[in-house]
């Protein structure tokens, strides 16, 4: 499908909720499916990624209703999974394939793991590495250490595992898989990625330490054998700041906007996006903050305002991963040139995104230059009419997202034309009419 794009003499105005955050609506019910007798949850995301991680506990068992945003869960325990029948499809989804991979690699069957096109293509070397050090038996049977994943579930043994990234599907994956094995799992990262996999972790009742070594990695520990506990009453996930982030970036698109996006996750591990626009300039106001089961959350107001470039690097990088093609759209408005660095890891996404990004750039007629882990893009110092064009999503949600904000530059004659948009469902089934809700007339 393609959808068509233009902003142009409009204004972005009034307020959104967004739909549940998509890393903490996996987890929601990966954990309760662990946990013994029921969970509900409230603010699922409904987008086809976390449909994936529901449709592989059903296949071992766990019965899962799910209407919309709410979904019950009737959790087996950690040992209660039966062995599945058929091949545990897994969609789209790295976070449903690494985090299951941790799960199955210690049950007392086999399964096997498949993907789409593009799942089967990344990489699944870095979990099954440390997986299999600690005694998991798994066949990658793609090329070069891609799925499908053959897993022969076995007995474990904690592990002190040094990883070379840092990867919160890694993390994850590696201290589910230490839940099921005998002594301490300790994971140790460059620099800490998302920790929603140890807060609501925590919340279930498992003890789970992090600690900043003195080298700055982060140290995650936990001892195999702690169950899981549901819940109490209905656990209400934010709104994914990742999908509120292109409303965020649309704001300073159009001059005389402003916008209020309600009860989004602040999780500091995510919220590397708030702290880039701050120091672009952009004023950013949070209001009615709280904190449920250990997740930050509260309303984001923002007002337009002309921004300057910086340059994205270290630790920020996994504190703002996903929100990278939409940074390199929104440098496109920044005065100066916009540099991010240390950001591999974009490579191996759901598309090559630093290749992605730059192609439709220059394809715009925007001189952005990839370079080895990361890109660099010319700003023009305030917002300027472009001309849109046909530009492919690479089938990738963030590319789609990302390009069709970037739309917002262009006047109804000539609009942005995205390519494959329905990849949007992903991650926010919603985006469009979402979009059309916030941008007025002027
Ligand atoms: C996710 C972690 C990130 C992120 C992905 C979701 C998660 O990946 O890009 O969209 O839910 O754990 P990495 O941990 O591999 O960087």
């Amino acid at each position: 499908m393609m959808k068509s794009i233009a902003g142009a003499g409009k204004v972005i105005k009034g307020s959104l909720t967004v739909p549940g955050d998509k890393s903490i609506s996996h987890r929601a019910v990966m954990f309760s499916a662990l946990a013994k007798g029921e969970t509900r949850v409230r603010g699922f995301l409904p987008g086809e990624d976390c449909l994936s991680t529901i449709s592989v506990f059903r296949k071992m068992g766990v019965s899962i209703e799910q209407e919309q945003d709410s979904v019950r869960i009737q959790g087996l325990g950690l040992h209660g999974l039966k062995a599945p029948e058929e091949v545990l499809y897994c969609g789209n989804s790295g976070t449903t394939m690494r985090l299951m991979a941790g799960i199955l690699a210690g049950q007392s069957f086999s399964s096997c793991l498949t993907g789409d096109e593009s799942l089967e293509k990344r990489p699944m070397k870095r979990v099954c590495l440390p997986l299999e050090k600690m005694g998991a038996k798994i066949k990658m049977q793609g090329e070069k250490g891609t799925a499908p994943l053959e897993i022969s579930g076995s007995p474990l043994k904690g592990i002190y595992y040094e990883s070379p990234v840092a990867s919160a599907q890694v993390k994850s994956s590696v201290l589910l898989a230490g839940l099921y094995a005998k002594g301490k799992t300790s994971v140790i990262e460059p620099s800490l990625s998302r920790d929603h996999t140890e807060r609501l972790l925590g919340a279930m009742g498992v003890e789970c330490s992090t600690n900043t070594l003195e080298d700055g990695r982060v140290e995650i520990s936990l001892e195999g054998g702690q169950e899981l506990k549901a819940l109490p009453g209905e656990y209400l996930v934010p709104g994914d700041i990742s999908s509120a982030a292109y409303f965020m970036a649309s704001v300073f698109f159009l001059p005389g906007s402003s916008l209020r996006l309600k009860n989004i996750g602040l999780n500091p591990s995510r919220c590397g996006i708030l702290t880039v626009l701050e120091k672009m300039g952009a004023k950013i106001s949070l209001e009615n903050c709280s904190t449920v089961y250990g997740e930050e959350r509260g309303d984001i107001y923002l007002e337009y305002g002309p921004l300057k470039a910086v340059d994205i690097e270290g630790d920020l990088i996994p504190r703002l991963i996903d929100e990278l093609p939409l940074l390199a759209v929104l440098a496109t408005i920044a005065e100066g040139e916009t540099r991010i660095y240390d950001a591999a890891e974009l490579k191996v996404k759901e598309s090559n995104r630093i290749k992605a990004c730059v192609e439709n750039l220059q394809r715009l007629g925007i001189s952005a230059a990839e370079t080895e882990d990361g890109m660099i893009i010319p700003g023009k110092g305030s917002v300027f009419s472009l001309e849109g064009k046909r530009i492919p999503s690479f089938l990738d949600h963030r590319i789609a997202m990302s390009f069709s904000v970037l739309g917002l530059l262009c006047k109804a004659e000539n609009p942005m034309q995205i390519e494959d948009s329905e990849c949007i469902q992903i991650s926010y089934p919603n985006f469009f009419k979402d979009f059309e809700k916030v941008l007025d007339e002027g």
